[in-house]
């Protein structure tokens, strides 16, 4: 069965005569790594908006896991997909890094030593335990990417929809990283994966999405 199902879907801003998003059918399994390709402004953070309710479809509709998405809170969809924003600075807010990975984990409603090693195993995994009491946003870009993954990965969701993930990563780093997602899949888990980094795609993708005109073509 598909995690999430698009019913021809269709997006406009408001105020805007360009639909972004024309008539998307699609589905999404938690299965693999899907990744999302296409030029700059051609929808695919828009995509991914309405894939966790930030954004609503003009037309069509969406379902989670059998539900229709417009019926669920953005924290029960929150719990289903775990999204890494494109810019790391929209997603971090805590005083710590520590308490910023902490902060979700806490919500999961598991013991506390459950939730320090949670914490522990990501912020050691992603190379940042010496920044524990660092300020998130004084960090360095490729720093504050790792914690933002870190953070969402904590949570262990169903589905993980990153948003140009290696943005800012070394090699070695985006590396950890695609093992990581390695992990995932095997675990079970689906992975979607916007990116323009075509050597991390053709690394770790297992199904290959291009958003041209307003449409995905499947290839
Ligand atoms: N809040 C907004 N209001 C109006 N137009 C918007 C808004 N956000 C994005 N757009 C427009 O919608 C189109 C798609 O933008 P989007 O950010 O989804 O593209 P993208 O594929 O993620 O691009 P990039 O590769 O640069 O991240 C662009 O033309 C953009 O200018
Ligand atoms: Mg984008």
């Amino acid at each position: 069965m598909a995690y999430i199902d698009i019913e021809n879907v269709s997006f406009c801003y408001p105020g805007q005569s360009r639909f972004v998003l024309r008539d998307i059918n699609l589905r999404i399994y938690k299965e693999g790594v899907t990744a999302v390709t296409g030029a700059n402004g051609s929808g695919k953070t828009t995509f991914s908006k309405l894939l966790i309710g930030l954004l609503k479809p003009v037309k069509g509709r969406i379902q989670l896991n059998g539900k229709l998405l417009s019926s669920l809170t953005l924290a029960q969809i929150g719990r289903q997909i775990g999204y890494v924003f494109q810019n790391p600075d929209k997603q971090l807010f805590c005083e710590t890094v520590e308490e910023e990975i902490a902060f979700g984990v806490r919500n999961l409603g598991l013991p506390p030593e459950r939730v320090t090693q949670k914490v522990r195993e990501v912020m050691d995994y992603f190379e940042l335990s010496r920044y524990a009491q660092a300020y998130p946003l004084s960090l360095s870009a490729g720093e504050k990417r790792r914690l933002a993954l870190a953070a969402v990965f904590a949570l262990e969701p169903g589905l993980l929809l990153l948003d140009e993930p290696t943005t800012g990563l070394d090699p070695y780093r985006k590396q950890l990283l695609g093992d990581y997602l390695d992990k995932l899949v095997a675990a079970n888990r689906g992975v979607v994966v916007i990116s323009h980094d075509q050597k991390f795609i053709d690394r770790y993708a297992t199904r290959l999405l291009r958003l041209e005109d307003g449409q995905f073509i499947e290839e």
